[in-house]
């Protein structure tokens, strides 16, 4: 991807050093390293309660810190008010003035600024043309749908140019169409301004489409940052396979007693992938559905029953309850013979397409 350096190039936009918040007892945020380059599309990702919406209004000035510092284009912001921050921001709710039309909606941080008149007259009308709004310049916010009054607090965030975009769950309250056609919006914002954005969601499908990272959090913590494909391809965590994708996950323990490392499970003593090393005793092995195939001679065999078998066009999704109790998803291409509901599968993976994890 390219992107547009407003900074120079070389300083990164926003970074995070030990940042963390606690309220008494409860730790919101652990101490916190995050570095984004400009023009980023960085999404924080994680389940309810790991602290996302807490990083997110740290770093617009919402919620104070108890420890760390925050800079933007390297110099440091810890302590600036929220609206000095040259940073745009978008909720779950749109949060519009209900007594304001569109137009004037989006006016609304254009004015607090101060430009000219007619400064204000186009950029308000560029903006709305970008989200597709400008035969509806003149309504209020009870005359739209849900989508248009979202796309009306994204016209709104991007209207004064901030440099860097905050959304939490701006899709949220949209249904799954509709959250689809705004992704694709909210891409192409992110195109035509080179902003750096910071996405705020629960969804992983949502995460995968959007980004250029994914900062997976979970606990208070970050649980690992990379790419859609650095993190569905080499998981850190049985969390993190879990989280994102769709996984086999097998725990066991690390066994050294016939001259070979292995994983042993209650289904068997698997080989581990090349070169794995491990942290302690217990481990899993992750394996991806489309890395499973009938047959077992791909060095890990498991057997089962097939309970569920659905054709897709592109691929056939079956699902196997393992003799031993526990359920493997796997994925065929298309045009290979597959066993039906309720027949015997046994099923293999090549070791080397496994990931172990601590
Ligand atoms: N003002 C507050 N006072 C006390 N605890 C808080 C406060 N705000 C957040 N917390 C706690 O901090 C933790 C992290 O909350 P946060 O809102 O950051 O989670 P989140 O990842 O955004 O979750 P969600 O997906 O549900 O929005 C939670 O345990 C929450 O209960
Ligand atoms: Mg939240």
């Amino acid at each position: 991807m390219t992107t547009v350096a407003k900074n120079g190039g070389t300083t990164p936009k926003l970074i995070i050093e030990g940042l963390s918040k606690q309220y008494g007892a409860v730790t919101a945020l652990e101490p916190t390293h995050l570095t984004v380059p400009t023009g980023e599309f960085l999404t924080l990702l994680g389940p309810s309660g790991s602290g996302k919406t807490t990083l997110l209004q740290m770093i617009c000035g919402l919620v104070e810190p108890s420890s760390g510092r925050i800079l933007i284009d390297g110099r440091d912001q810890t302590q600036t008010p929220v609206h000095q921050r040259d940073i745009g921001l978008v909720f779950q709710h749109y949060a519009l003035f209900p007594h304001l039309t569109v137009a004037e909606n989006i006016e609304f941080p254009l004015r607090m600024r101060a430009l000219s008149a007619s400064e204000i007259k186009q950029r308000v009308k560029d903006v709305l043309k970008m989200v597709q709004l400008d035969h509806l310049a003149a309504r209020f916010p009870r005359e739209l749908s849900g989508g248009q009054q979202q796309r009306v607090a994204l016209a709104r965030s991007f209207v004064y140019q901030p440099s860097i975009i905050l959304m939490d769950e701006p899709l949220g309250a949209l249904d799954k169409k509709l959250r689809e056609h705004m992704q694709i919006e909210i891409k192409q914002l992110h195109r035509e301004t080179g902003a750096t954005i910071i996405y705020v969601t629960h969804d992983q499908e949502e995460a995968l489409a959007l980004s250029d990272r994914i900062c997976l959090m979970n606990h208070a913590r970050i649980e690992q940052l990379g790419s859609p494909h650095e993190i569905y391809a080499h998981p850190a965590t049985a969390f993190a396979a879990d989280f994102i994708g769709i996984s086999n996950i097998f725990r066991g323990r690390v066994d050294n007693s016939n001259g070979e490392t292995r994983l042993a499970t209650r289904h068997g003593h698997f080989r581990l992938p090349t070169g794995a090393s491990f942290s302690g005793a217990e481990a899993a092995i992750v394996i991806r559905p489309e890395q499973i195939s009938l047959g077992g001679g791909n060095g890990n065999t498991v057997v089962g029953r097939v309970t569920d078998a659905v054709y897709a066009g592109s691929e056939t999704r079956l699902i196997v309850d393992l003799d031993e109790g526990e359920t493997v998803i796997v994925r065929l291409p298309p045009g290979q013979p597959t066993p039906g509901y309720g027949e015997r599968a046994t099923l293999g993976w090549n070791p080397d397409a496994a990931v172990l994890v601590p």
